[in-house]
């Protein structure tokens, strides 16, 4: 089955006031975004970049030579660099429009970009073996409480029920289409929240401590030295 992977890099990073977008931001010697592609490269025969409208050719110049160098796949993968929305759901929109002949579609935030080539092999697995819409998750390990609006706790969720969630998710692609028609302009902050919306099952598959989002300042200080001593397999 062909494989497209929409890789999100068009948010503004407003939350670590660098200058430039977030997923231009470097670890190591190379940006997020290029951390990202080169993982995603691994199973992508399409791969389509969201970015500001303000740094698209950039973000091409930095894409193209990946995407033509990778020698991951016998196969040539197409490229398309496209304008982000306003949302990330405005965004994943953009990159579904700009898919080619592909049956399954993993989206990918640029802001996890040391989520390893085997995350992205395990979701499309999944997907083959029959599932429509998957994502990896790994347990949340505090303990988590509800409280009003004056802090005061009202309750604690049981644990054992609760995820957090990653990307890649993976999608059949009319399944991921029809999640976006119908939840169009809902806000929605993962994709699997749109399927969920449809009343169709999202299956979880076990996520990896590498795929954190990389956020906030402290987040960089992390990544730069996990791949300083080497730690992050492609
Ligand atoms: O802001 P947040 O970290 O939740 O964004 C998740 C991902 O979605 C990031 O990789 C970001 O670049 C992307 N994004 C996007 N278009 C937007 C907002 C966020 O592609 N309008």
């Amino acid at each position: 089955m062909r494989v497209g992977v929409i890789v999100t890099a068009a948010g503004s990073g407003a939350r670590l006031g660098a200058a430039v977008p977030k997923a231009l931001v470097t670890v190591g010697e190379r940006t997020l975004l290029e951390h990202a592609v080169a993982r995603a490269l691994s199973v992508a025969d399409e791969l389509v970049v969201t970015a500001p409208e303000s740094h698209l050719e950039h973000v091409r110049t930095l894409v193209n030579p990946l995407v033509e160098q990778s020698e991951q796949r016998d196969v040539e993968t197409i490229l398309s660099v496209v304008r982000g929305g306003a949302s990330r759901q405005d965004s994943v929109n953009a990159g579904l429009a700009a898919l080619g002949d592909v049956d399954l579609v993993l989206v990918h935030d640029a802001a996890r970009a040391f989520a390893p080539m085997a995350l992205f092999r395990d979701a499309v697995a999944a997907l083959e073996s029959g599932h429509g819409a998957v994502i990896p998750a790994l347990p949340v390990v505090d303990t988590i409480k509800r409280a009003d609006a004056e802090l005061r706790v009202t309750g604690t969720v049981d644990r054992s029920e609760l995820w957090a969630v990653q990307t890649p998710q993976g999608f059949r692609r009319e399944l991921l289409e029809r999640a976006h028609t119908e939840g169009a302009g809902t806000g929605a902050t993962d994709d699997a929240a749109l399927v969920e919306a449809l009343g169709e099952p999202v299956q979880l598959i076990p996520g990896h401590e590498d795929a954190f989002k990389v956020t906030t300042p402290r987040d960089f200080a992390l990544a730069e030295s996990l791949m300083a001593k080497g730690h992050f397999d492609e």
